[in-house]
């Protein structure tokens, strides 16, 4: 009845998970990465809505242009000088729904059934989950705690590299200036095109190092940014930067799937950059989850230090744990029944391979919940 294409479609595991928590009151949830309810600037938001629909009226929710408004393009040409990029045009910009549209539109466009795409292993669940339907022939690179096996990328032959380079999802790793260097000379030798999806770049907890893009000078680095971490994830605002070639073929996706990104959300988030609200969200997020990441690291250290190895994570929002030989998708039923519940890793490698591996999330539960859960987490792990 269906397409080959919906075929391949199927639930997040995510979903799998939540609806088995949702039904346990008591559980402590390390498993999804909902931003922490105090990173959303409620307030600020309220006046700048106000403020919005005073300042353009009916136009702030009439249809707009397809790759987004003028407002928030020049505001996040902006706000990406923060990541070392400059140069940017307004041709050279996307307005997406979030960064997963701007991810399942590259992806689109670029991949054909069978060709060559490096991700790291583990890499976001939901990139894979988009990729798997295109049906191509994954090279996982090895992301450990002894770093990026350049190795594996080298022998790949990519056509496409998918990267998390800055606070990765799951992994926490962010890669040195050094690691950034030499995969863009391994992406020039093998005529790898890189998108950089840079969702956490802002979130990098002590040492700022520039995105990917920003060290690019073949213009092969496309960069992906959100405002779903450092501003509402529930605005559904994430950008492509890329040259025009890249874009236009972008924009012609795009006015198939929604036509554009909503107006009023646009013109919301231009003038909270543009306000600095942005920027000040940006400081209060970092510290909330750099607090979060050491608590969380102290109790993994003190109840679980000889029995996991474990990447500190450099920003973001994830720890991501590798334990001794131990399937930590049966033991997520002890778990749950200790009421504590964790994402098993596995999902996060293209070949399912880390089976021994876990992702913690310590983005949403409260300082007395994260110590609470891994004491929790301990009991079962031996
Ligand atoms: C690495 C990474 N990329 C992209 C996304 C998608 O974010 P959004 O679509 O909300 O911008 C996420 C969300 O968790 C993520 O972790």
């Amino acid at each position: 009845m269906f397409s080959k294409y919906a075929d391949n479609l199927r639930l997040s595991e995510l979903l799998r998970y939540f609806k088995i928590i949702s039904k346990k009151p008591n559980i402590i949830n390390f498993v999804n990465g909902l931003p922490d309810p105090r990173t959303v600037p409620v307030n600020e938001i309220e006046e700048i809505l106000n403020q919005v629909i005073k300042e353009y009226s009916v136009t702030a929710f009439q249809y707009s242009i397809t790759c987004g408004i003028k407002e928030l393009k020049d505001q996040i040409i902006e706000l990406v000088k923060n990541r070392g990029i400059y140069g940017v045009n307004e041709n050279n910009i996307c307005i997406t729904v979030g960064s997963q549209e701007a991810l399942y539109m590259l992806f689109s466009i670029f991949i054909n059934p069978g060709d060559s795409v490096a991700v790291e292993n583990p890499t976001y669940i939901s990139a894979l989950e988009t990729l798997r339907t295109l049906n191509p022939n994954f090279k996982g690179i090895n992301i450990t705690n002894n770093g990026y096996e350049m190795d594996s990328l080298r022998e790949s032959n990519a056509k496409l590299l998918y990267t998390v380079p800055s606070a990765q999802n799951p992994s926490g790793y962010t890669l040195s200036l050094k690691e950034r260097k030499k995969i863009i000379e391994l992406a020039h030798e093998n005529n790898t095109t890189i998108i950089e999806d840079d969702t956490y770049g802002f979130l990098l907890f002590d040492n700022y190092v520039p995105s990917m893009k920003s060290l690019d000078d073949e213009d092969r680095v496309i960069y992906v940014g959100s405002m779903s971490k450092i501003f509402s994830s529930g605005l559904r605002i994430g950008w492509i930067i890329a040259n025009e070639k890249v874009i236009e073929k972008i924009e012609a996706l795009k006015q198939n799937i929604n036509a554009h990104s909503p107006t009023i959300n646009q013109l919301l988030t231009a003038e909270a950059i543009r306000s600095g609200v942005i920027d000040r969200n940006i400081i209060n997020a970092r510290n909330i989850y750099r607090l979060k990441s050491e608590i969380m690291k102290n109790e993994i250290m003190k109840n679980l230090g000889d029995k996991i190895e474990f990447i500190s994570p450099t920003g973001g929002m994830f720890f991501f744990l590798w334990l001794k030989d131990i399937d930590t998708e049966k033991l997520l039923e002890k778990a749950i029944n200790n009421n504590v519940a964790y994402l098993p890793g596995k999902y996060f490698y293209h070949d399912m391979s880390g089976y021994n591996t876990i992702r913690l999330s310590y983005s949403y539960p409260n300082e007395k919940e994260i110590v609470e859960g891994i004491k929790r987490l301990s009991e079962i792990i031996y």
